[in-house]
Formats: structure tokens, sequence, C-alpha cells
């Protein structure tokens, strides 16, 4: 059994299990024990729970396709793994295993995750005057808790875009934050064709009327779940909107959250820190008012999900307002999960110090992130071929179809063997786990559910 299918296996009894106890369950079980919000956590991911489909369809010995998890898979099925990052946790001395990390990330780490975030403009940017600082975190996750808890005040809003990661709702109700949206494309022609620039407007207009403070989380580039990107236009006006704002509005503080967790398959991944660059080169004044962040995740990058390791990256021109920034997220990751890991820590900056192994990642890198090209290549090949309206998709590990009934599409598809994630909006379609030789079937798949 492949490691992959282990995994499944176990993600597969796991939801019988739960199906089981939640067939015995009473929902009121624990109400006096349970917090109100605690009792608004309800159990049953949609994604595990069409993995497992795709699981039971395989097990009946059919030709099924797994589009519905969001790791990436060789085309033979196994977890993809950086083997350049594997073999360099393997050598790590047992103290790097062993010992906790300094509480708001390992130095070296934290001077890497800016570069991460940056890319080579980095230096330009520090030399233009702006301070920057970043915490360690687990995971990417754990970067979108502490932007939560610490930037947006308890029972405001949060401007997202009408497609997004399921999971941020979470991250949000748990801070008491609510979502507020605009759409993910425009809906007629513009010179932005991948942002909906007057919705987003719109909406970052009425919460300054309403709120003293006023975040907006953007996952791009690679979007999940429709990998999308937007164009150098398209963020230079997205960020000119938020620097106009934060100008207009002097006592509301902006922070922009960008969503790094997939931007190290993009074409561009450092585009937003050479948007920032060119609108600084430009002579635009940086009002006190804005905070720009990355949440970084190196889940997918280094092939290291479950190690748990990314960072809370800030940049501002002012040093004070940065350090403060720092201590604020040091002591907040200090109350929730003590210290990241340190041995991914120590892994990382060793491998990037060094010019070989860092070529070496970044080759590997390069390999997985052809994977994915060509399905996605092919994928929109077949699809304008048989006339499906698969939306806009660029990078990273997923396409999408928007669909005002998704579950029919997807059950449509399952009925084909092709297991797909139904969401909110639209049908996920998860290429980080789809073989190229299967993604015609998938194309052939959809249109005949759209029939
Ligand atoms: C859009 C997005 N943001 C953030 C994350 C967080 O990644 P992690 O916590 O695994 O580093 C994910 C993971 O799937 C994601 O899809």
């Amino acid at each position: 059994m492949n490691q992959t299918d282990d995994l499944a296996t176990k993600i597969e009894r796991q939801l019988k299990e739960e199906s089981r106890i939640g067939g015995l369950m009473d929902h009121d079980a624990g109400a006096g024990l349970l917090n109100p919000y605690a009792q608004t956590k309800v159990g049953s991911d949609t994604i595990f729970a069409w993995f497992a489909r795709y699981q039971n369809a395989k097990a009946e010995g059919r030709d099924a396709v797994n589009g519905t998890i969001g790791a990436l898979l060789e085309d033979d099925g196994t977890l993809a793994i950086n083997t350049v990052v594997d073999e360099a946790i393997r050598q790590a001395p047992p103290v790097e295993i062993a010992a906790y990390a300094p509480l708001t990330g390992l130095p070296a780490f934290l001077d890497l995750a800016k570069t991460l975030a940056l890319g080579e403009r980095r230096t330009e940017l520090e030399s233009m005057g702006i301070a920057m600082t970043a915490t360690a975190s687990a995971g990417g996750s754990g970067a979108l808790y502490l932007a939560a808890t610490n930037f947006a005040n308890r029972g405001d809003h949060v401007i997202l875009r009408d497609r997004h990661w399921g999971p941020y709702k979470g991250f949000l109700a748990g801070c008491d934050l609510k979502p507020r949206t605009y759409p993910l494309l425009p809906k007629e022609a513009s010179p932005y064709p991948f942002v909906d620039i007057q919705g987003f407007k719109s909406e970052l207009s009425n919460l300054c009327a309403k709120q003293d403070k006023v975040m907006i989380w953007i996952n791009d580039p690679a979007h999940n779940p429709t990998g999308l990107t937007l164009t150098p236009d398209g963020r230079m006006a997205m960020l000119e909107a938020v620097m106009e704002s934060a100008s207009v509005n002097e006592k509301v503080g902006h922070t922009l959250l960008l969503d790094l967790a997939y931007h190290l398959y993009a074409e561009e991944p450092h585009g937003w820190a050479e948007t920032i660059h060119d609108a600084m080169s430009n002579g635009w004044p940086w009002p006190e008012n804005l905070l720009i962040t990355f949440a970084l995740s190196l889940s997918k990058s280094h092939t290291m999900y479950g190690l748990r390791t990314g960072a809370i990256v800030s940049i501002h021109p002012d040093q004070a307002v940065t350090d403060r920034i720092a201590t604020v997220m040091g002591v907040t990751g200090r109350q929730t999960w003590s210290a990241a890991p340190r041995v991914s820590q120590f892994t990382v900056s060793e491998m990037h110090a060094s010019h070989e192994t860092g070529a070496a990642w970044s080759n590997e890198r390069d390999r997985l992130k052809e994977l994915l090209t060509d399905r996605r290549t092919a994928l929109i090949d077949c699809c304008e071929q048989l006339g499906v309206p698969l939306n806009p998709t660029h990078d990273g590990f997923f396409a999408w179809l928007d669909h005002e009934q998704p579950h029919d599409i997807a059950e449509a598809c399952a009925q084909q063997d092709v297991y797909l994630v139904p969401l909110t909006g639209g049908v996920r379609i998860g290429l980080c786990a789809i073989p190229l030789a299967q993604i015609p079937k998938v194309a052939s798949a959809l249109r005949d559910a759209l029939q």
C-alpha cells in the first residue's frame, strides 16, 4: 500500500467512525459544558467526505479520478515530496529536533521568511526605508490566526473575495469576526480581468464608514480554490485602492493581508513585492495607517505539510510599528502554540543559506511545479475543445468551475467516477491530485455533467 492509500485509509476509517458517532450523537450533548461558540462547531469536512467517496470507488476496482485533496501528488498517486527538504530534515542534529525554538522563531528562519515573502525586492524595499518583522507560526494557518486575532476589532467584518478557502470563515469566527465579500471576477469588461476592483472599493468604503480598523485578506498569487492570479495592473489597482482609502480615512487602520500559501509555485511568486516597489518608486506616500502583512506557509512550497511551519511577515515604514507588531505576535504565539517547530525552521534556514542546496531545492520545486503546469494546460485545452466554461486559472494547486448547483455537478461527475469537491459557488478541481493522463476524463465528465 502506498503512502497516499495509507493516509486515505486512515481518513476513511476516521470518517466512518465520525459518521457512526454522528448517528448516535445527541447534538445537545455537552451543552452545559461547551460555551455557545463551541456549540456552533460541527464536524464533517466536505473535502474529506468526497475523498472518501473516491477511495470507495477505487476499492471497488473502478478507474476513479481523485480531484479532491489539496496536496500535490505525483502522477502515480503518491504524495509528491521535495527530496532535498526530506534529506536535509533527516540530517538535522538531534538537538535541533529535540529543543524548543525561540518563542518568535529562529533568527535565521525569520530572516529567510522575509526573503521568501518578498523575493529579490526585499533589500530594495529595506533601503527605501521599509521596516519589516517576521514571527514564526504553526503553518500558514497560524499566521492567519495571528492576523485575525490582532489586526481586527472583535465583532467587525473582514473583506474577502466571494470565492475563498473555506477555513477562513472559521479563523474569523473564532475571533468573533465576520466575512464581507465582493465578487471574484468583474461582471463587465474591465482593464483588470481578474479582480472586481469596483466591488472591492465599494466594500472598502462601506466598512471604512463603520469600523476604525479594516482588514482585507487576499490569497494571491495561485488562489485556492480557483488557481487565479492577479495581473500586475490588477495588483496595482488593488494596492492603489487600499492606499487611497487609507489616505482619505486617516482614522481607519488598514491591513492588507496577502495569503502566500501557494506563491512559490506561481509564475510570478513575488509579484506583490514588485507592485509595492513600483508604487514606492513612483512616489506613492505610504500612509501610516496602512500595514501590509504576508501569511507565509512552507507546507506546500517545501512539502512540509505536517511540520506546521510558516510565518507572518509585516512591513511598514515606521520601525516602531513593526517592533510593536513583533512583540504582539510573539506574545500571541506564546499564548497559543508556545513556539513553532524548530527542526523545520533550522533545516530550511540552513538549506537556503547554501547556494548549492538552495538551488537543489529550487530544481525539485520546479519539477513539482511542472506537474501542475502540464495538468493545468491540458485541462484548459480539453475544456476549450469540449466547451466547458472553466474559470480563468493560472497557477497553483486548483482549477474551478463556477456553478449555481455545485453539488449536482459534482454528483454527476462522480457518476462517471470523477471525484471533485462542490463548494460555495462552484466545483473545485484538484489539479494537484489528478494524474496528467486522467485530465481528459475530467473535462469530459464536466461536459457531460453540464448537459
Ligand atoms: C489558501 C490557503 N491559505 C492558507 C493555508 C494554510 O496552510 P498551512 O496551515 O497548511 O500552512 C492553506 C492550506 O491549505 C490554503 O489553502
